[in-house]
């Protein structure tokens, strides 16, 4: 299979400084690659240090003017932005298919996904209200009132460039912060062609600021060590998230950490068998199952295990692999060669351990991305490496259980505590687990749980904080009390 998709020729991206694309001082590049066919898409500019001190210094000079321009205004802002984006939405998701691979119509999704955050936020914008009390003695009134948290670093990552990037742009500019935007290296199209809808939209010129760079450590770390910055938003790895949150206690600045989950899907022997195996193959297989919220592991009681085992292995092999943008395409590439590597690697150990593979040998991948034929394993031993770590990727292993208990402590048994996701017919059973299983999101019956007015997070070591819903904006904004002697 050869993949022979036309792309147009992409303009360069340059940073976003106070209202100005502009190139990094250095004059440094990156390459943005599409990785279904590793073609060179375009370049970016590599900002170094002095760069992203001058986002900072835009976004800070901005940051008065904003905070003071009325609610109303904010969310127009937001609410134009919304609707270009929705009348654009083509255009979007062939960029987002393009940098980072998936299917057209997942980036349809996406772009739906993404558009709503500014929509949900444009409307909570007025409704940042404080409040007025009596203290108990009776001498004094107090009144709070909810105040934007100041500058912002929104890092934002490449497996859905758009929707976490307006995810962390919504509720800050919501808030009345203003923004360095810094998205990841291998997907700066989607990021350049949101600003500059925003400014089309009427956002002023330093409310946000895009910058990209290959040296994040070094760039972040300034940024973080900088006392105009408040805030930092990251969405990634634990290990990073970590990095990070050491460092951001230098200034002690407020930190959402959207980290690594490992997923339980439990699927309990009332399930709807049918609706279980579609579910699982959505939450498996979206975005190539590059996902934290991904179903990592597929707990599936004992009597139905093998049928469930069966179904799902059809359903995912019947799924078209292909280039994203060639009709039809149900599985994309995945971002790079070295994720190929990793997956493979935890599929081969898992064979090696006893795992009986159900799909995942030879299939006919295209020649030049990075494309990984999707697995399916049953009986997979529980120490098996892929059980513990998050695939990030298209394999699904199962494995059996006998009673309720065990399925929670198979659960639970990862210091993850992202999403989750349970089939069962019963009622009672779904709220026990509800009350037990230790993660911050719990799907019943749906295998796709994310929503713009909902609390999107994690606990144990998926994270800190919540985005979406009107928790995601309280991470911006923080409470003045005045006490008022009457
Ligand atoms: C993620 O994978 O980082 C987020 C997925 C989602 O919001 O649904």
């Amino acid at each position: 299979m050869t993949t022979d998709v036309q792309v147009e020729t992409i303009e360069p991206v340059e940073l976003l400084i106070g209202g100005e694309w502009r190139a990094a001082a250095g004059g440094g590049r990156i390459e943005v690659e599409d990785p279904g066919s590793r073609r060179v898409l375009t370049t970016a500019a590599d900002a170094a240090v002095e760069d992203a001190l001058a986002a900072l210094d835009a976004a800070s000079a901005a940051a008065a003017g904003w905070a003071a321009t009325p609610a109303r205004e904010r969310g127009e802002v937001l609410r134009r932005t919304f609707d270009l984006l929705v009348d654009r939405g083509e255009e979007f998701a062939r960029l987002l298919t393009l940098e980072m691979g998936r299917p057209l119509a997942e980036s349809r999704g996406e772009v739906a996904y993404g558009a709503e955050f500014f929509r949900w936020y444009a409307e909570e914008a007025v409704r940042i209200n404080g409040r007025y009390g009596a203290a108990p003695a009776g001498n004094a009134r107090i009144l709070t009132s909810p105040r934007p948290v100041g500058p912002c670093l929104l890092i934002a990552p490449w497996n859905f460039p758009l929707a976490m990037a307006t995810r962390k742009i919504g509720p800050a500019l919501a808030a009345g912060c203003t923004a360095v935007l810094k998205p990841a290296r291998e997907t700066p199209l989607t990021s350049r062609a949101l600003a500059e809808l925003m400014e089309e939209a009427g956002l002023p010129a330093g409310v946000l600021n895009v910058i990209t760079t290959s040296r994040p450590r070094e760039v972040v770390a300034a940024l973080l060590a900088d006392p105009r910055l408040r805030k930092v938003s990251f969405t990634g790895s634990t290990e990073v998230g970590k990095e990070l949150v050491r460092a951001a206690a230098g200034n002690l600045l407020r930190t959402s950490m959207e980290l690594g989950g490992n997923a339980p899907l439990v699927v309990f022997e009332d399930a709807d068998l049918d609706l279980a195996v579609r579910e699982a193959t959505l939450a498996k297989m979206r975005n190539t199952g590059q996902s934290c919220v991904a179903a990592n592991r597929m707990l599936v009681a004992a009597p139905i295990a093998a049928e469930f085992g069966a179904r799902l292995a059809a359903a995912i092999g019947e799924m078209p692999i292909g280039h994203g943008l060639e009709p039809g395409t149900e599985v994309g590439p995945l971002i790079d060669a070295a994720a190929g590597e990793r997956l493979g690697g935890l599929v081969a150990e898992a064979c090696e351990a006893g795992a009986t593979m159900l799909l995942g040998a030879e299939r006919d991948l295209p020649e030049r991305g990075h494309f990984f034929a999707p697995a399916v394993l049953a009986d997979v031993p529980a120490d098996a490496r892929i059980l513990h770590e998050e695939a990030f990727g298209p394999v699904a292993p199962i494995v059996a259980f006998d009673t309720e208990e065990e399925a929670l402590a198979l659960a639970n048994a990862t210091p993850f505590g992202l999403a989750s996701y349970v089939f069962t017919a019963d009622m009672s059973r779904a709220l026990r687990v509800i009350d037990g299983i230790e993660a911050g999101m719990v799907g019943i019956n749906r295998g796709m749980i994310s929503d713009a007015s909902a609390p999107f997070g994690g606990i144990k070591q998926s994270g800190l904080g919540r985005e979406g819903g009107p928790e995601g904006l309280a991470e911006y904004l923080s409470l003045r009390y005045a006490s008022l002697a009457i």
